[in-house]
């Protein structure tokens, strides 16, 4: 695997007050009725999910979500927010990591794609994307 190995705990613990800009309402709210409008009232898989910017109030609109995380400290930081029976998150890649269900909306955000360093890496992720996908599901990818 050549995925970034940069989001430590250290990293973890500092990231939503570092990001403070993406957590403003003006930038966040209109990506999270987006999504929300996309869903359509079935689940949703985000891909990287990190400390659950988005997937926190996505959930708080009503749409079930799962994650799929490489840095478990991150993911301990999404729990420290939401326990994990309200928002599932797998650590793995999200390349290769498969997760139990079918989802009407799979997403990866803020650039996050670019995590996955190579090129066949990158198919991988679209293709895992593709398989989480209930016929006629939505994969969106903000760059
Ligand atoms: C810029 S953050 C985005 C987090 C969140 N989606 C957001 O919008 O705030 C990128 C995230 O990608 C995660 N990540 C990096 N490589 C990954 C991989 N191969 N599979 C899953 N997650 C990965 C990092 O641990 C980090 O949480």
């Amino acid at each position: 695997m050549t995925s970034s190995d940069l989001w430590t705990a250290e990293m973890a613990e500092r990231y939503d007050e570092g990001s403070a800009f993406m957590f403003a309402p003006d930038v966040l709210d209109p990506a999270v009725d987006f999504l929300a409008r996309l869903a359509d009232d079935g689940p949703a898989l985000e891909l990287a999910v990190g400390t659950g910017r988005v997937a926190v109030p996505l959930l708080a609109r009503g749409v079930q979500v799962t994650g799929i995380e490489l840095s478990a400290p991150m993911v301990e930081q999404l729990h420290r927010k939401v326990p994990p029976d309200r928002l599932p998150v797998v650590v793995g890649d999200m390349a290769t990591t498969v997760v139990p269900g079918e989802f009407s909306l799979v997403y990866l955000v803020w650039n996050s794609i670019g995590n996955l360093r190579t090129q066949d890496e990158q198919v991988a992720c679209f293709r895992n994307a593709a398989r989480h996908l209930a016929p006629g599901g939505r994969f969106v990818i903000e760059l």
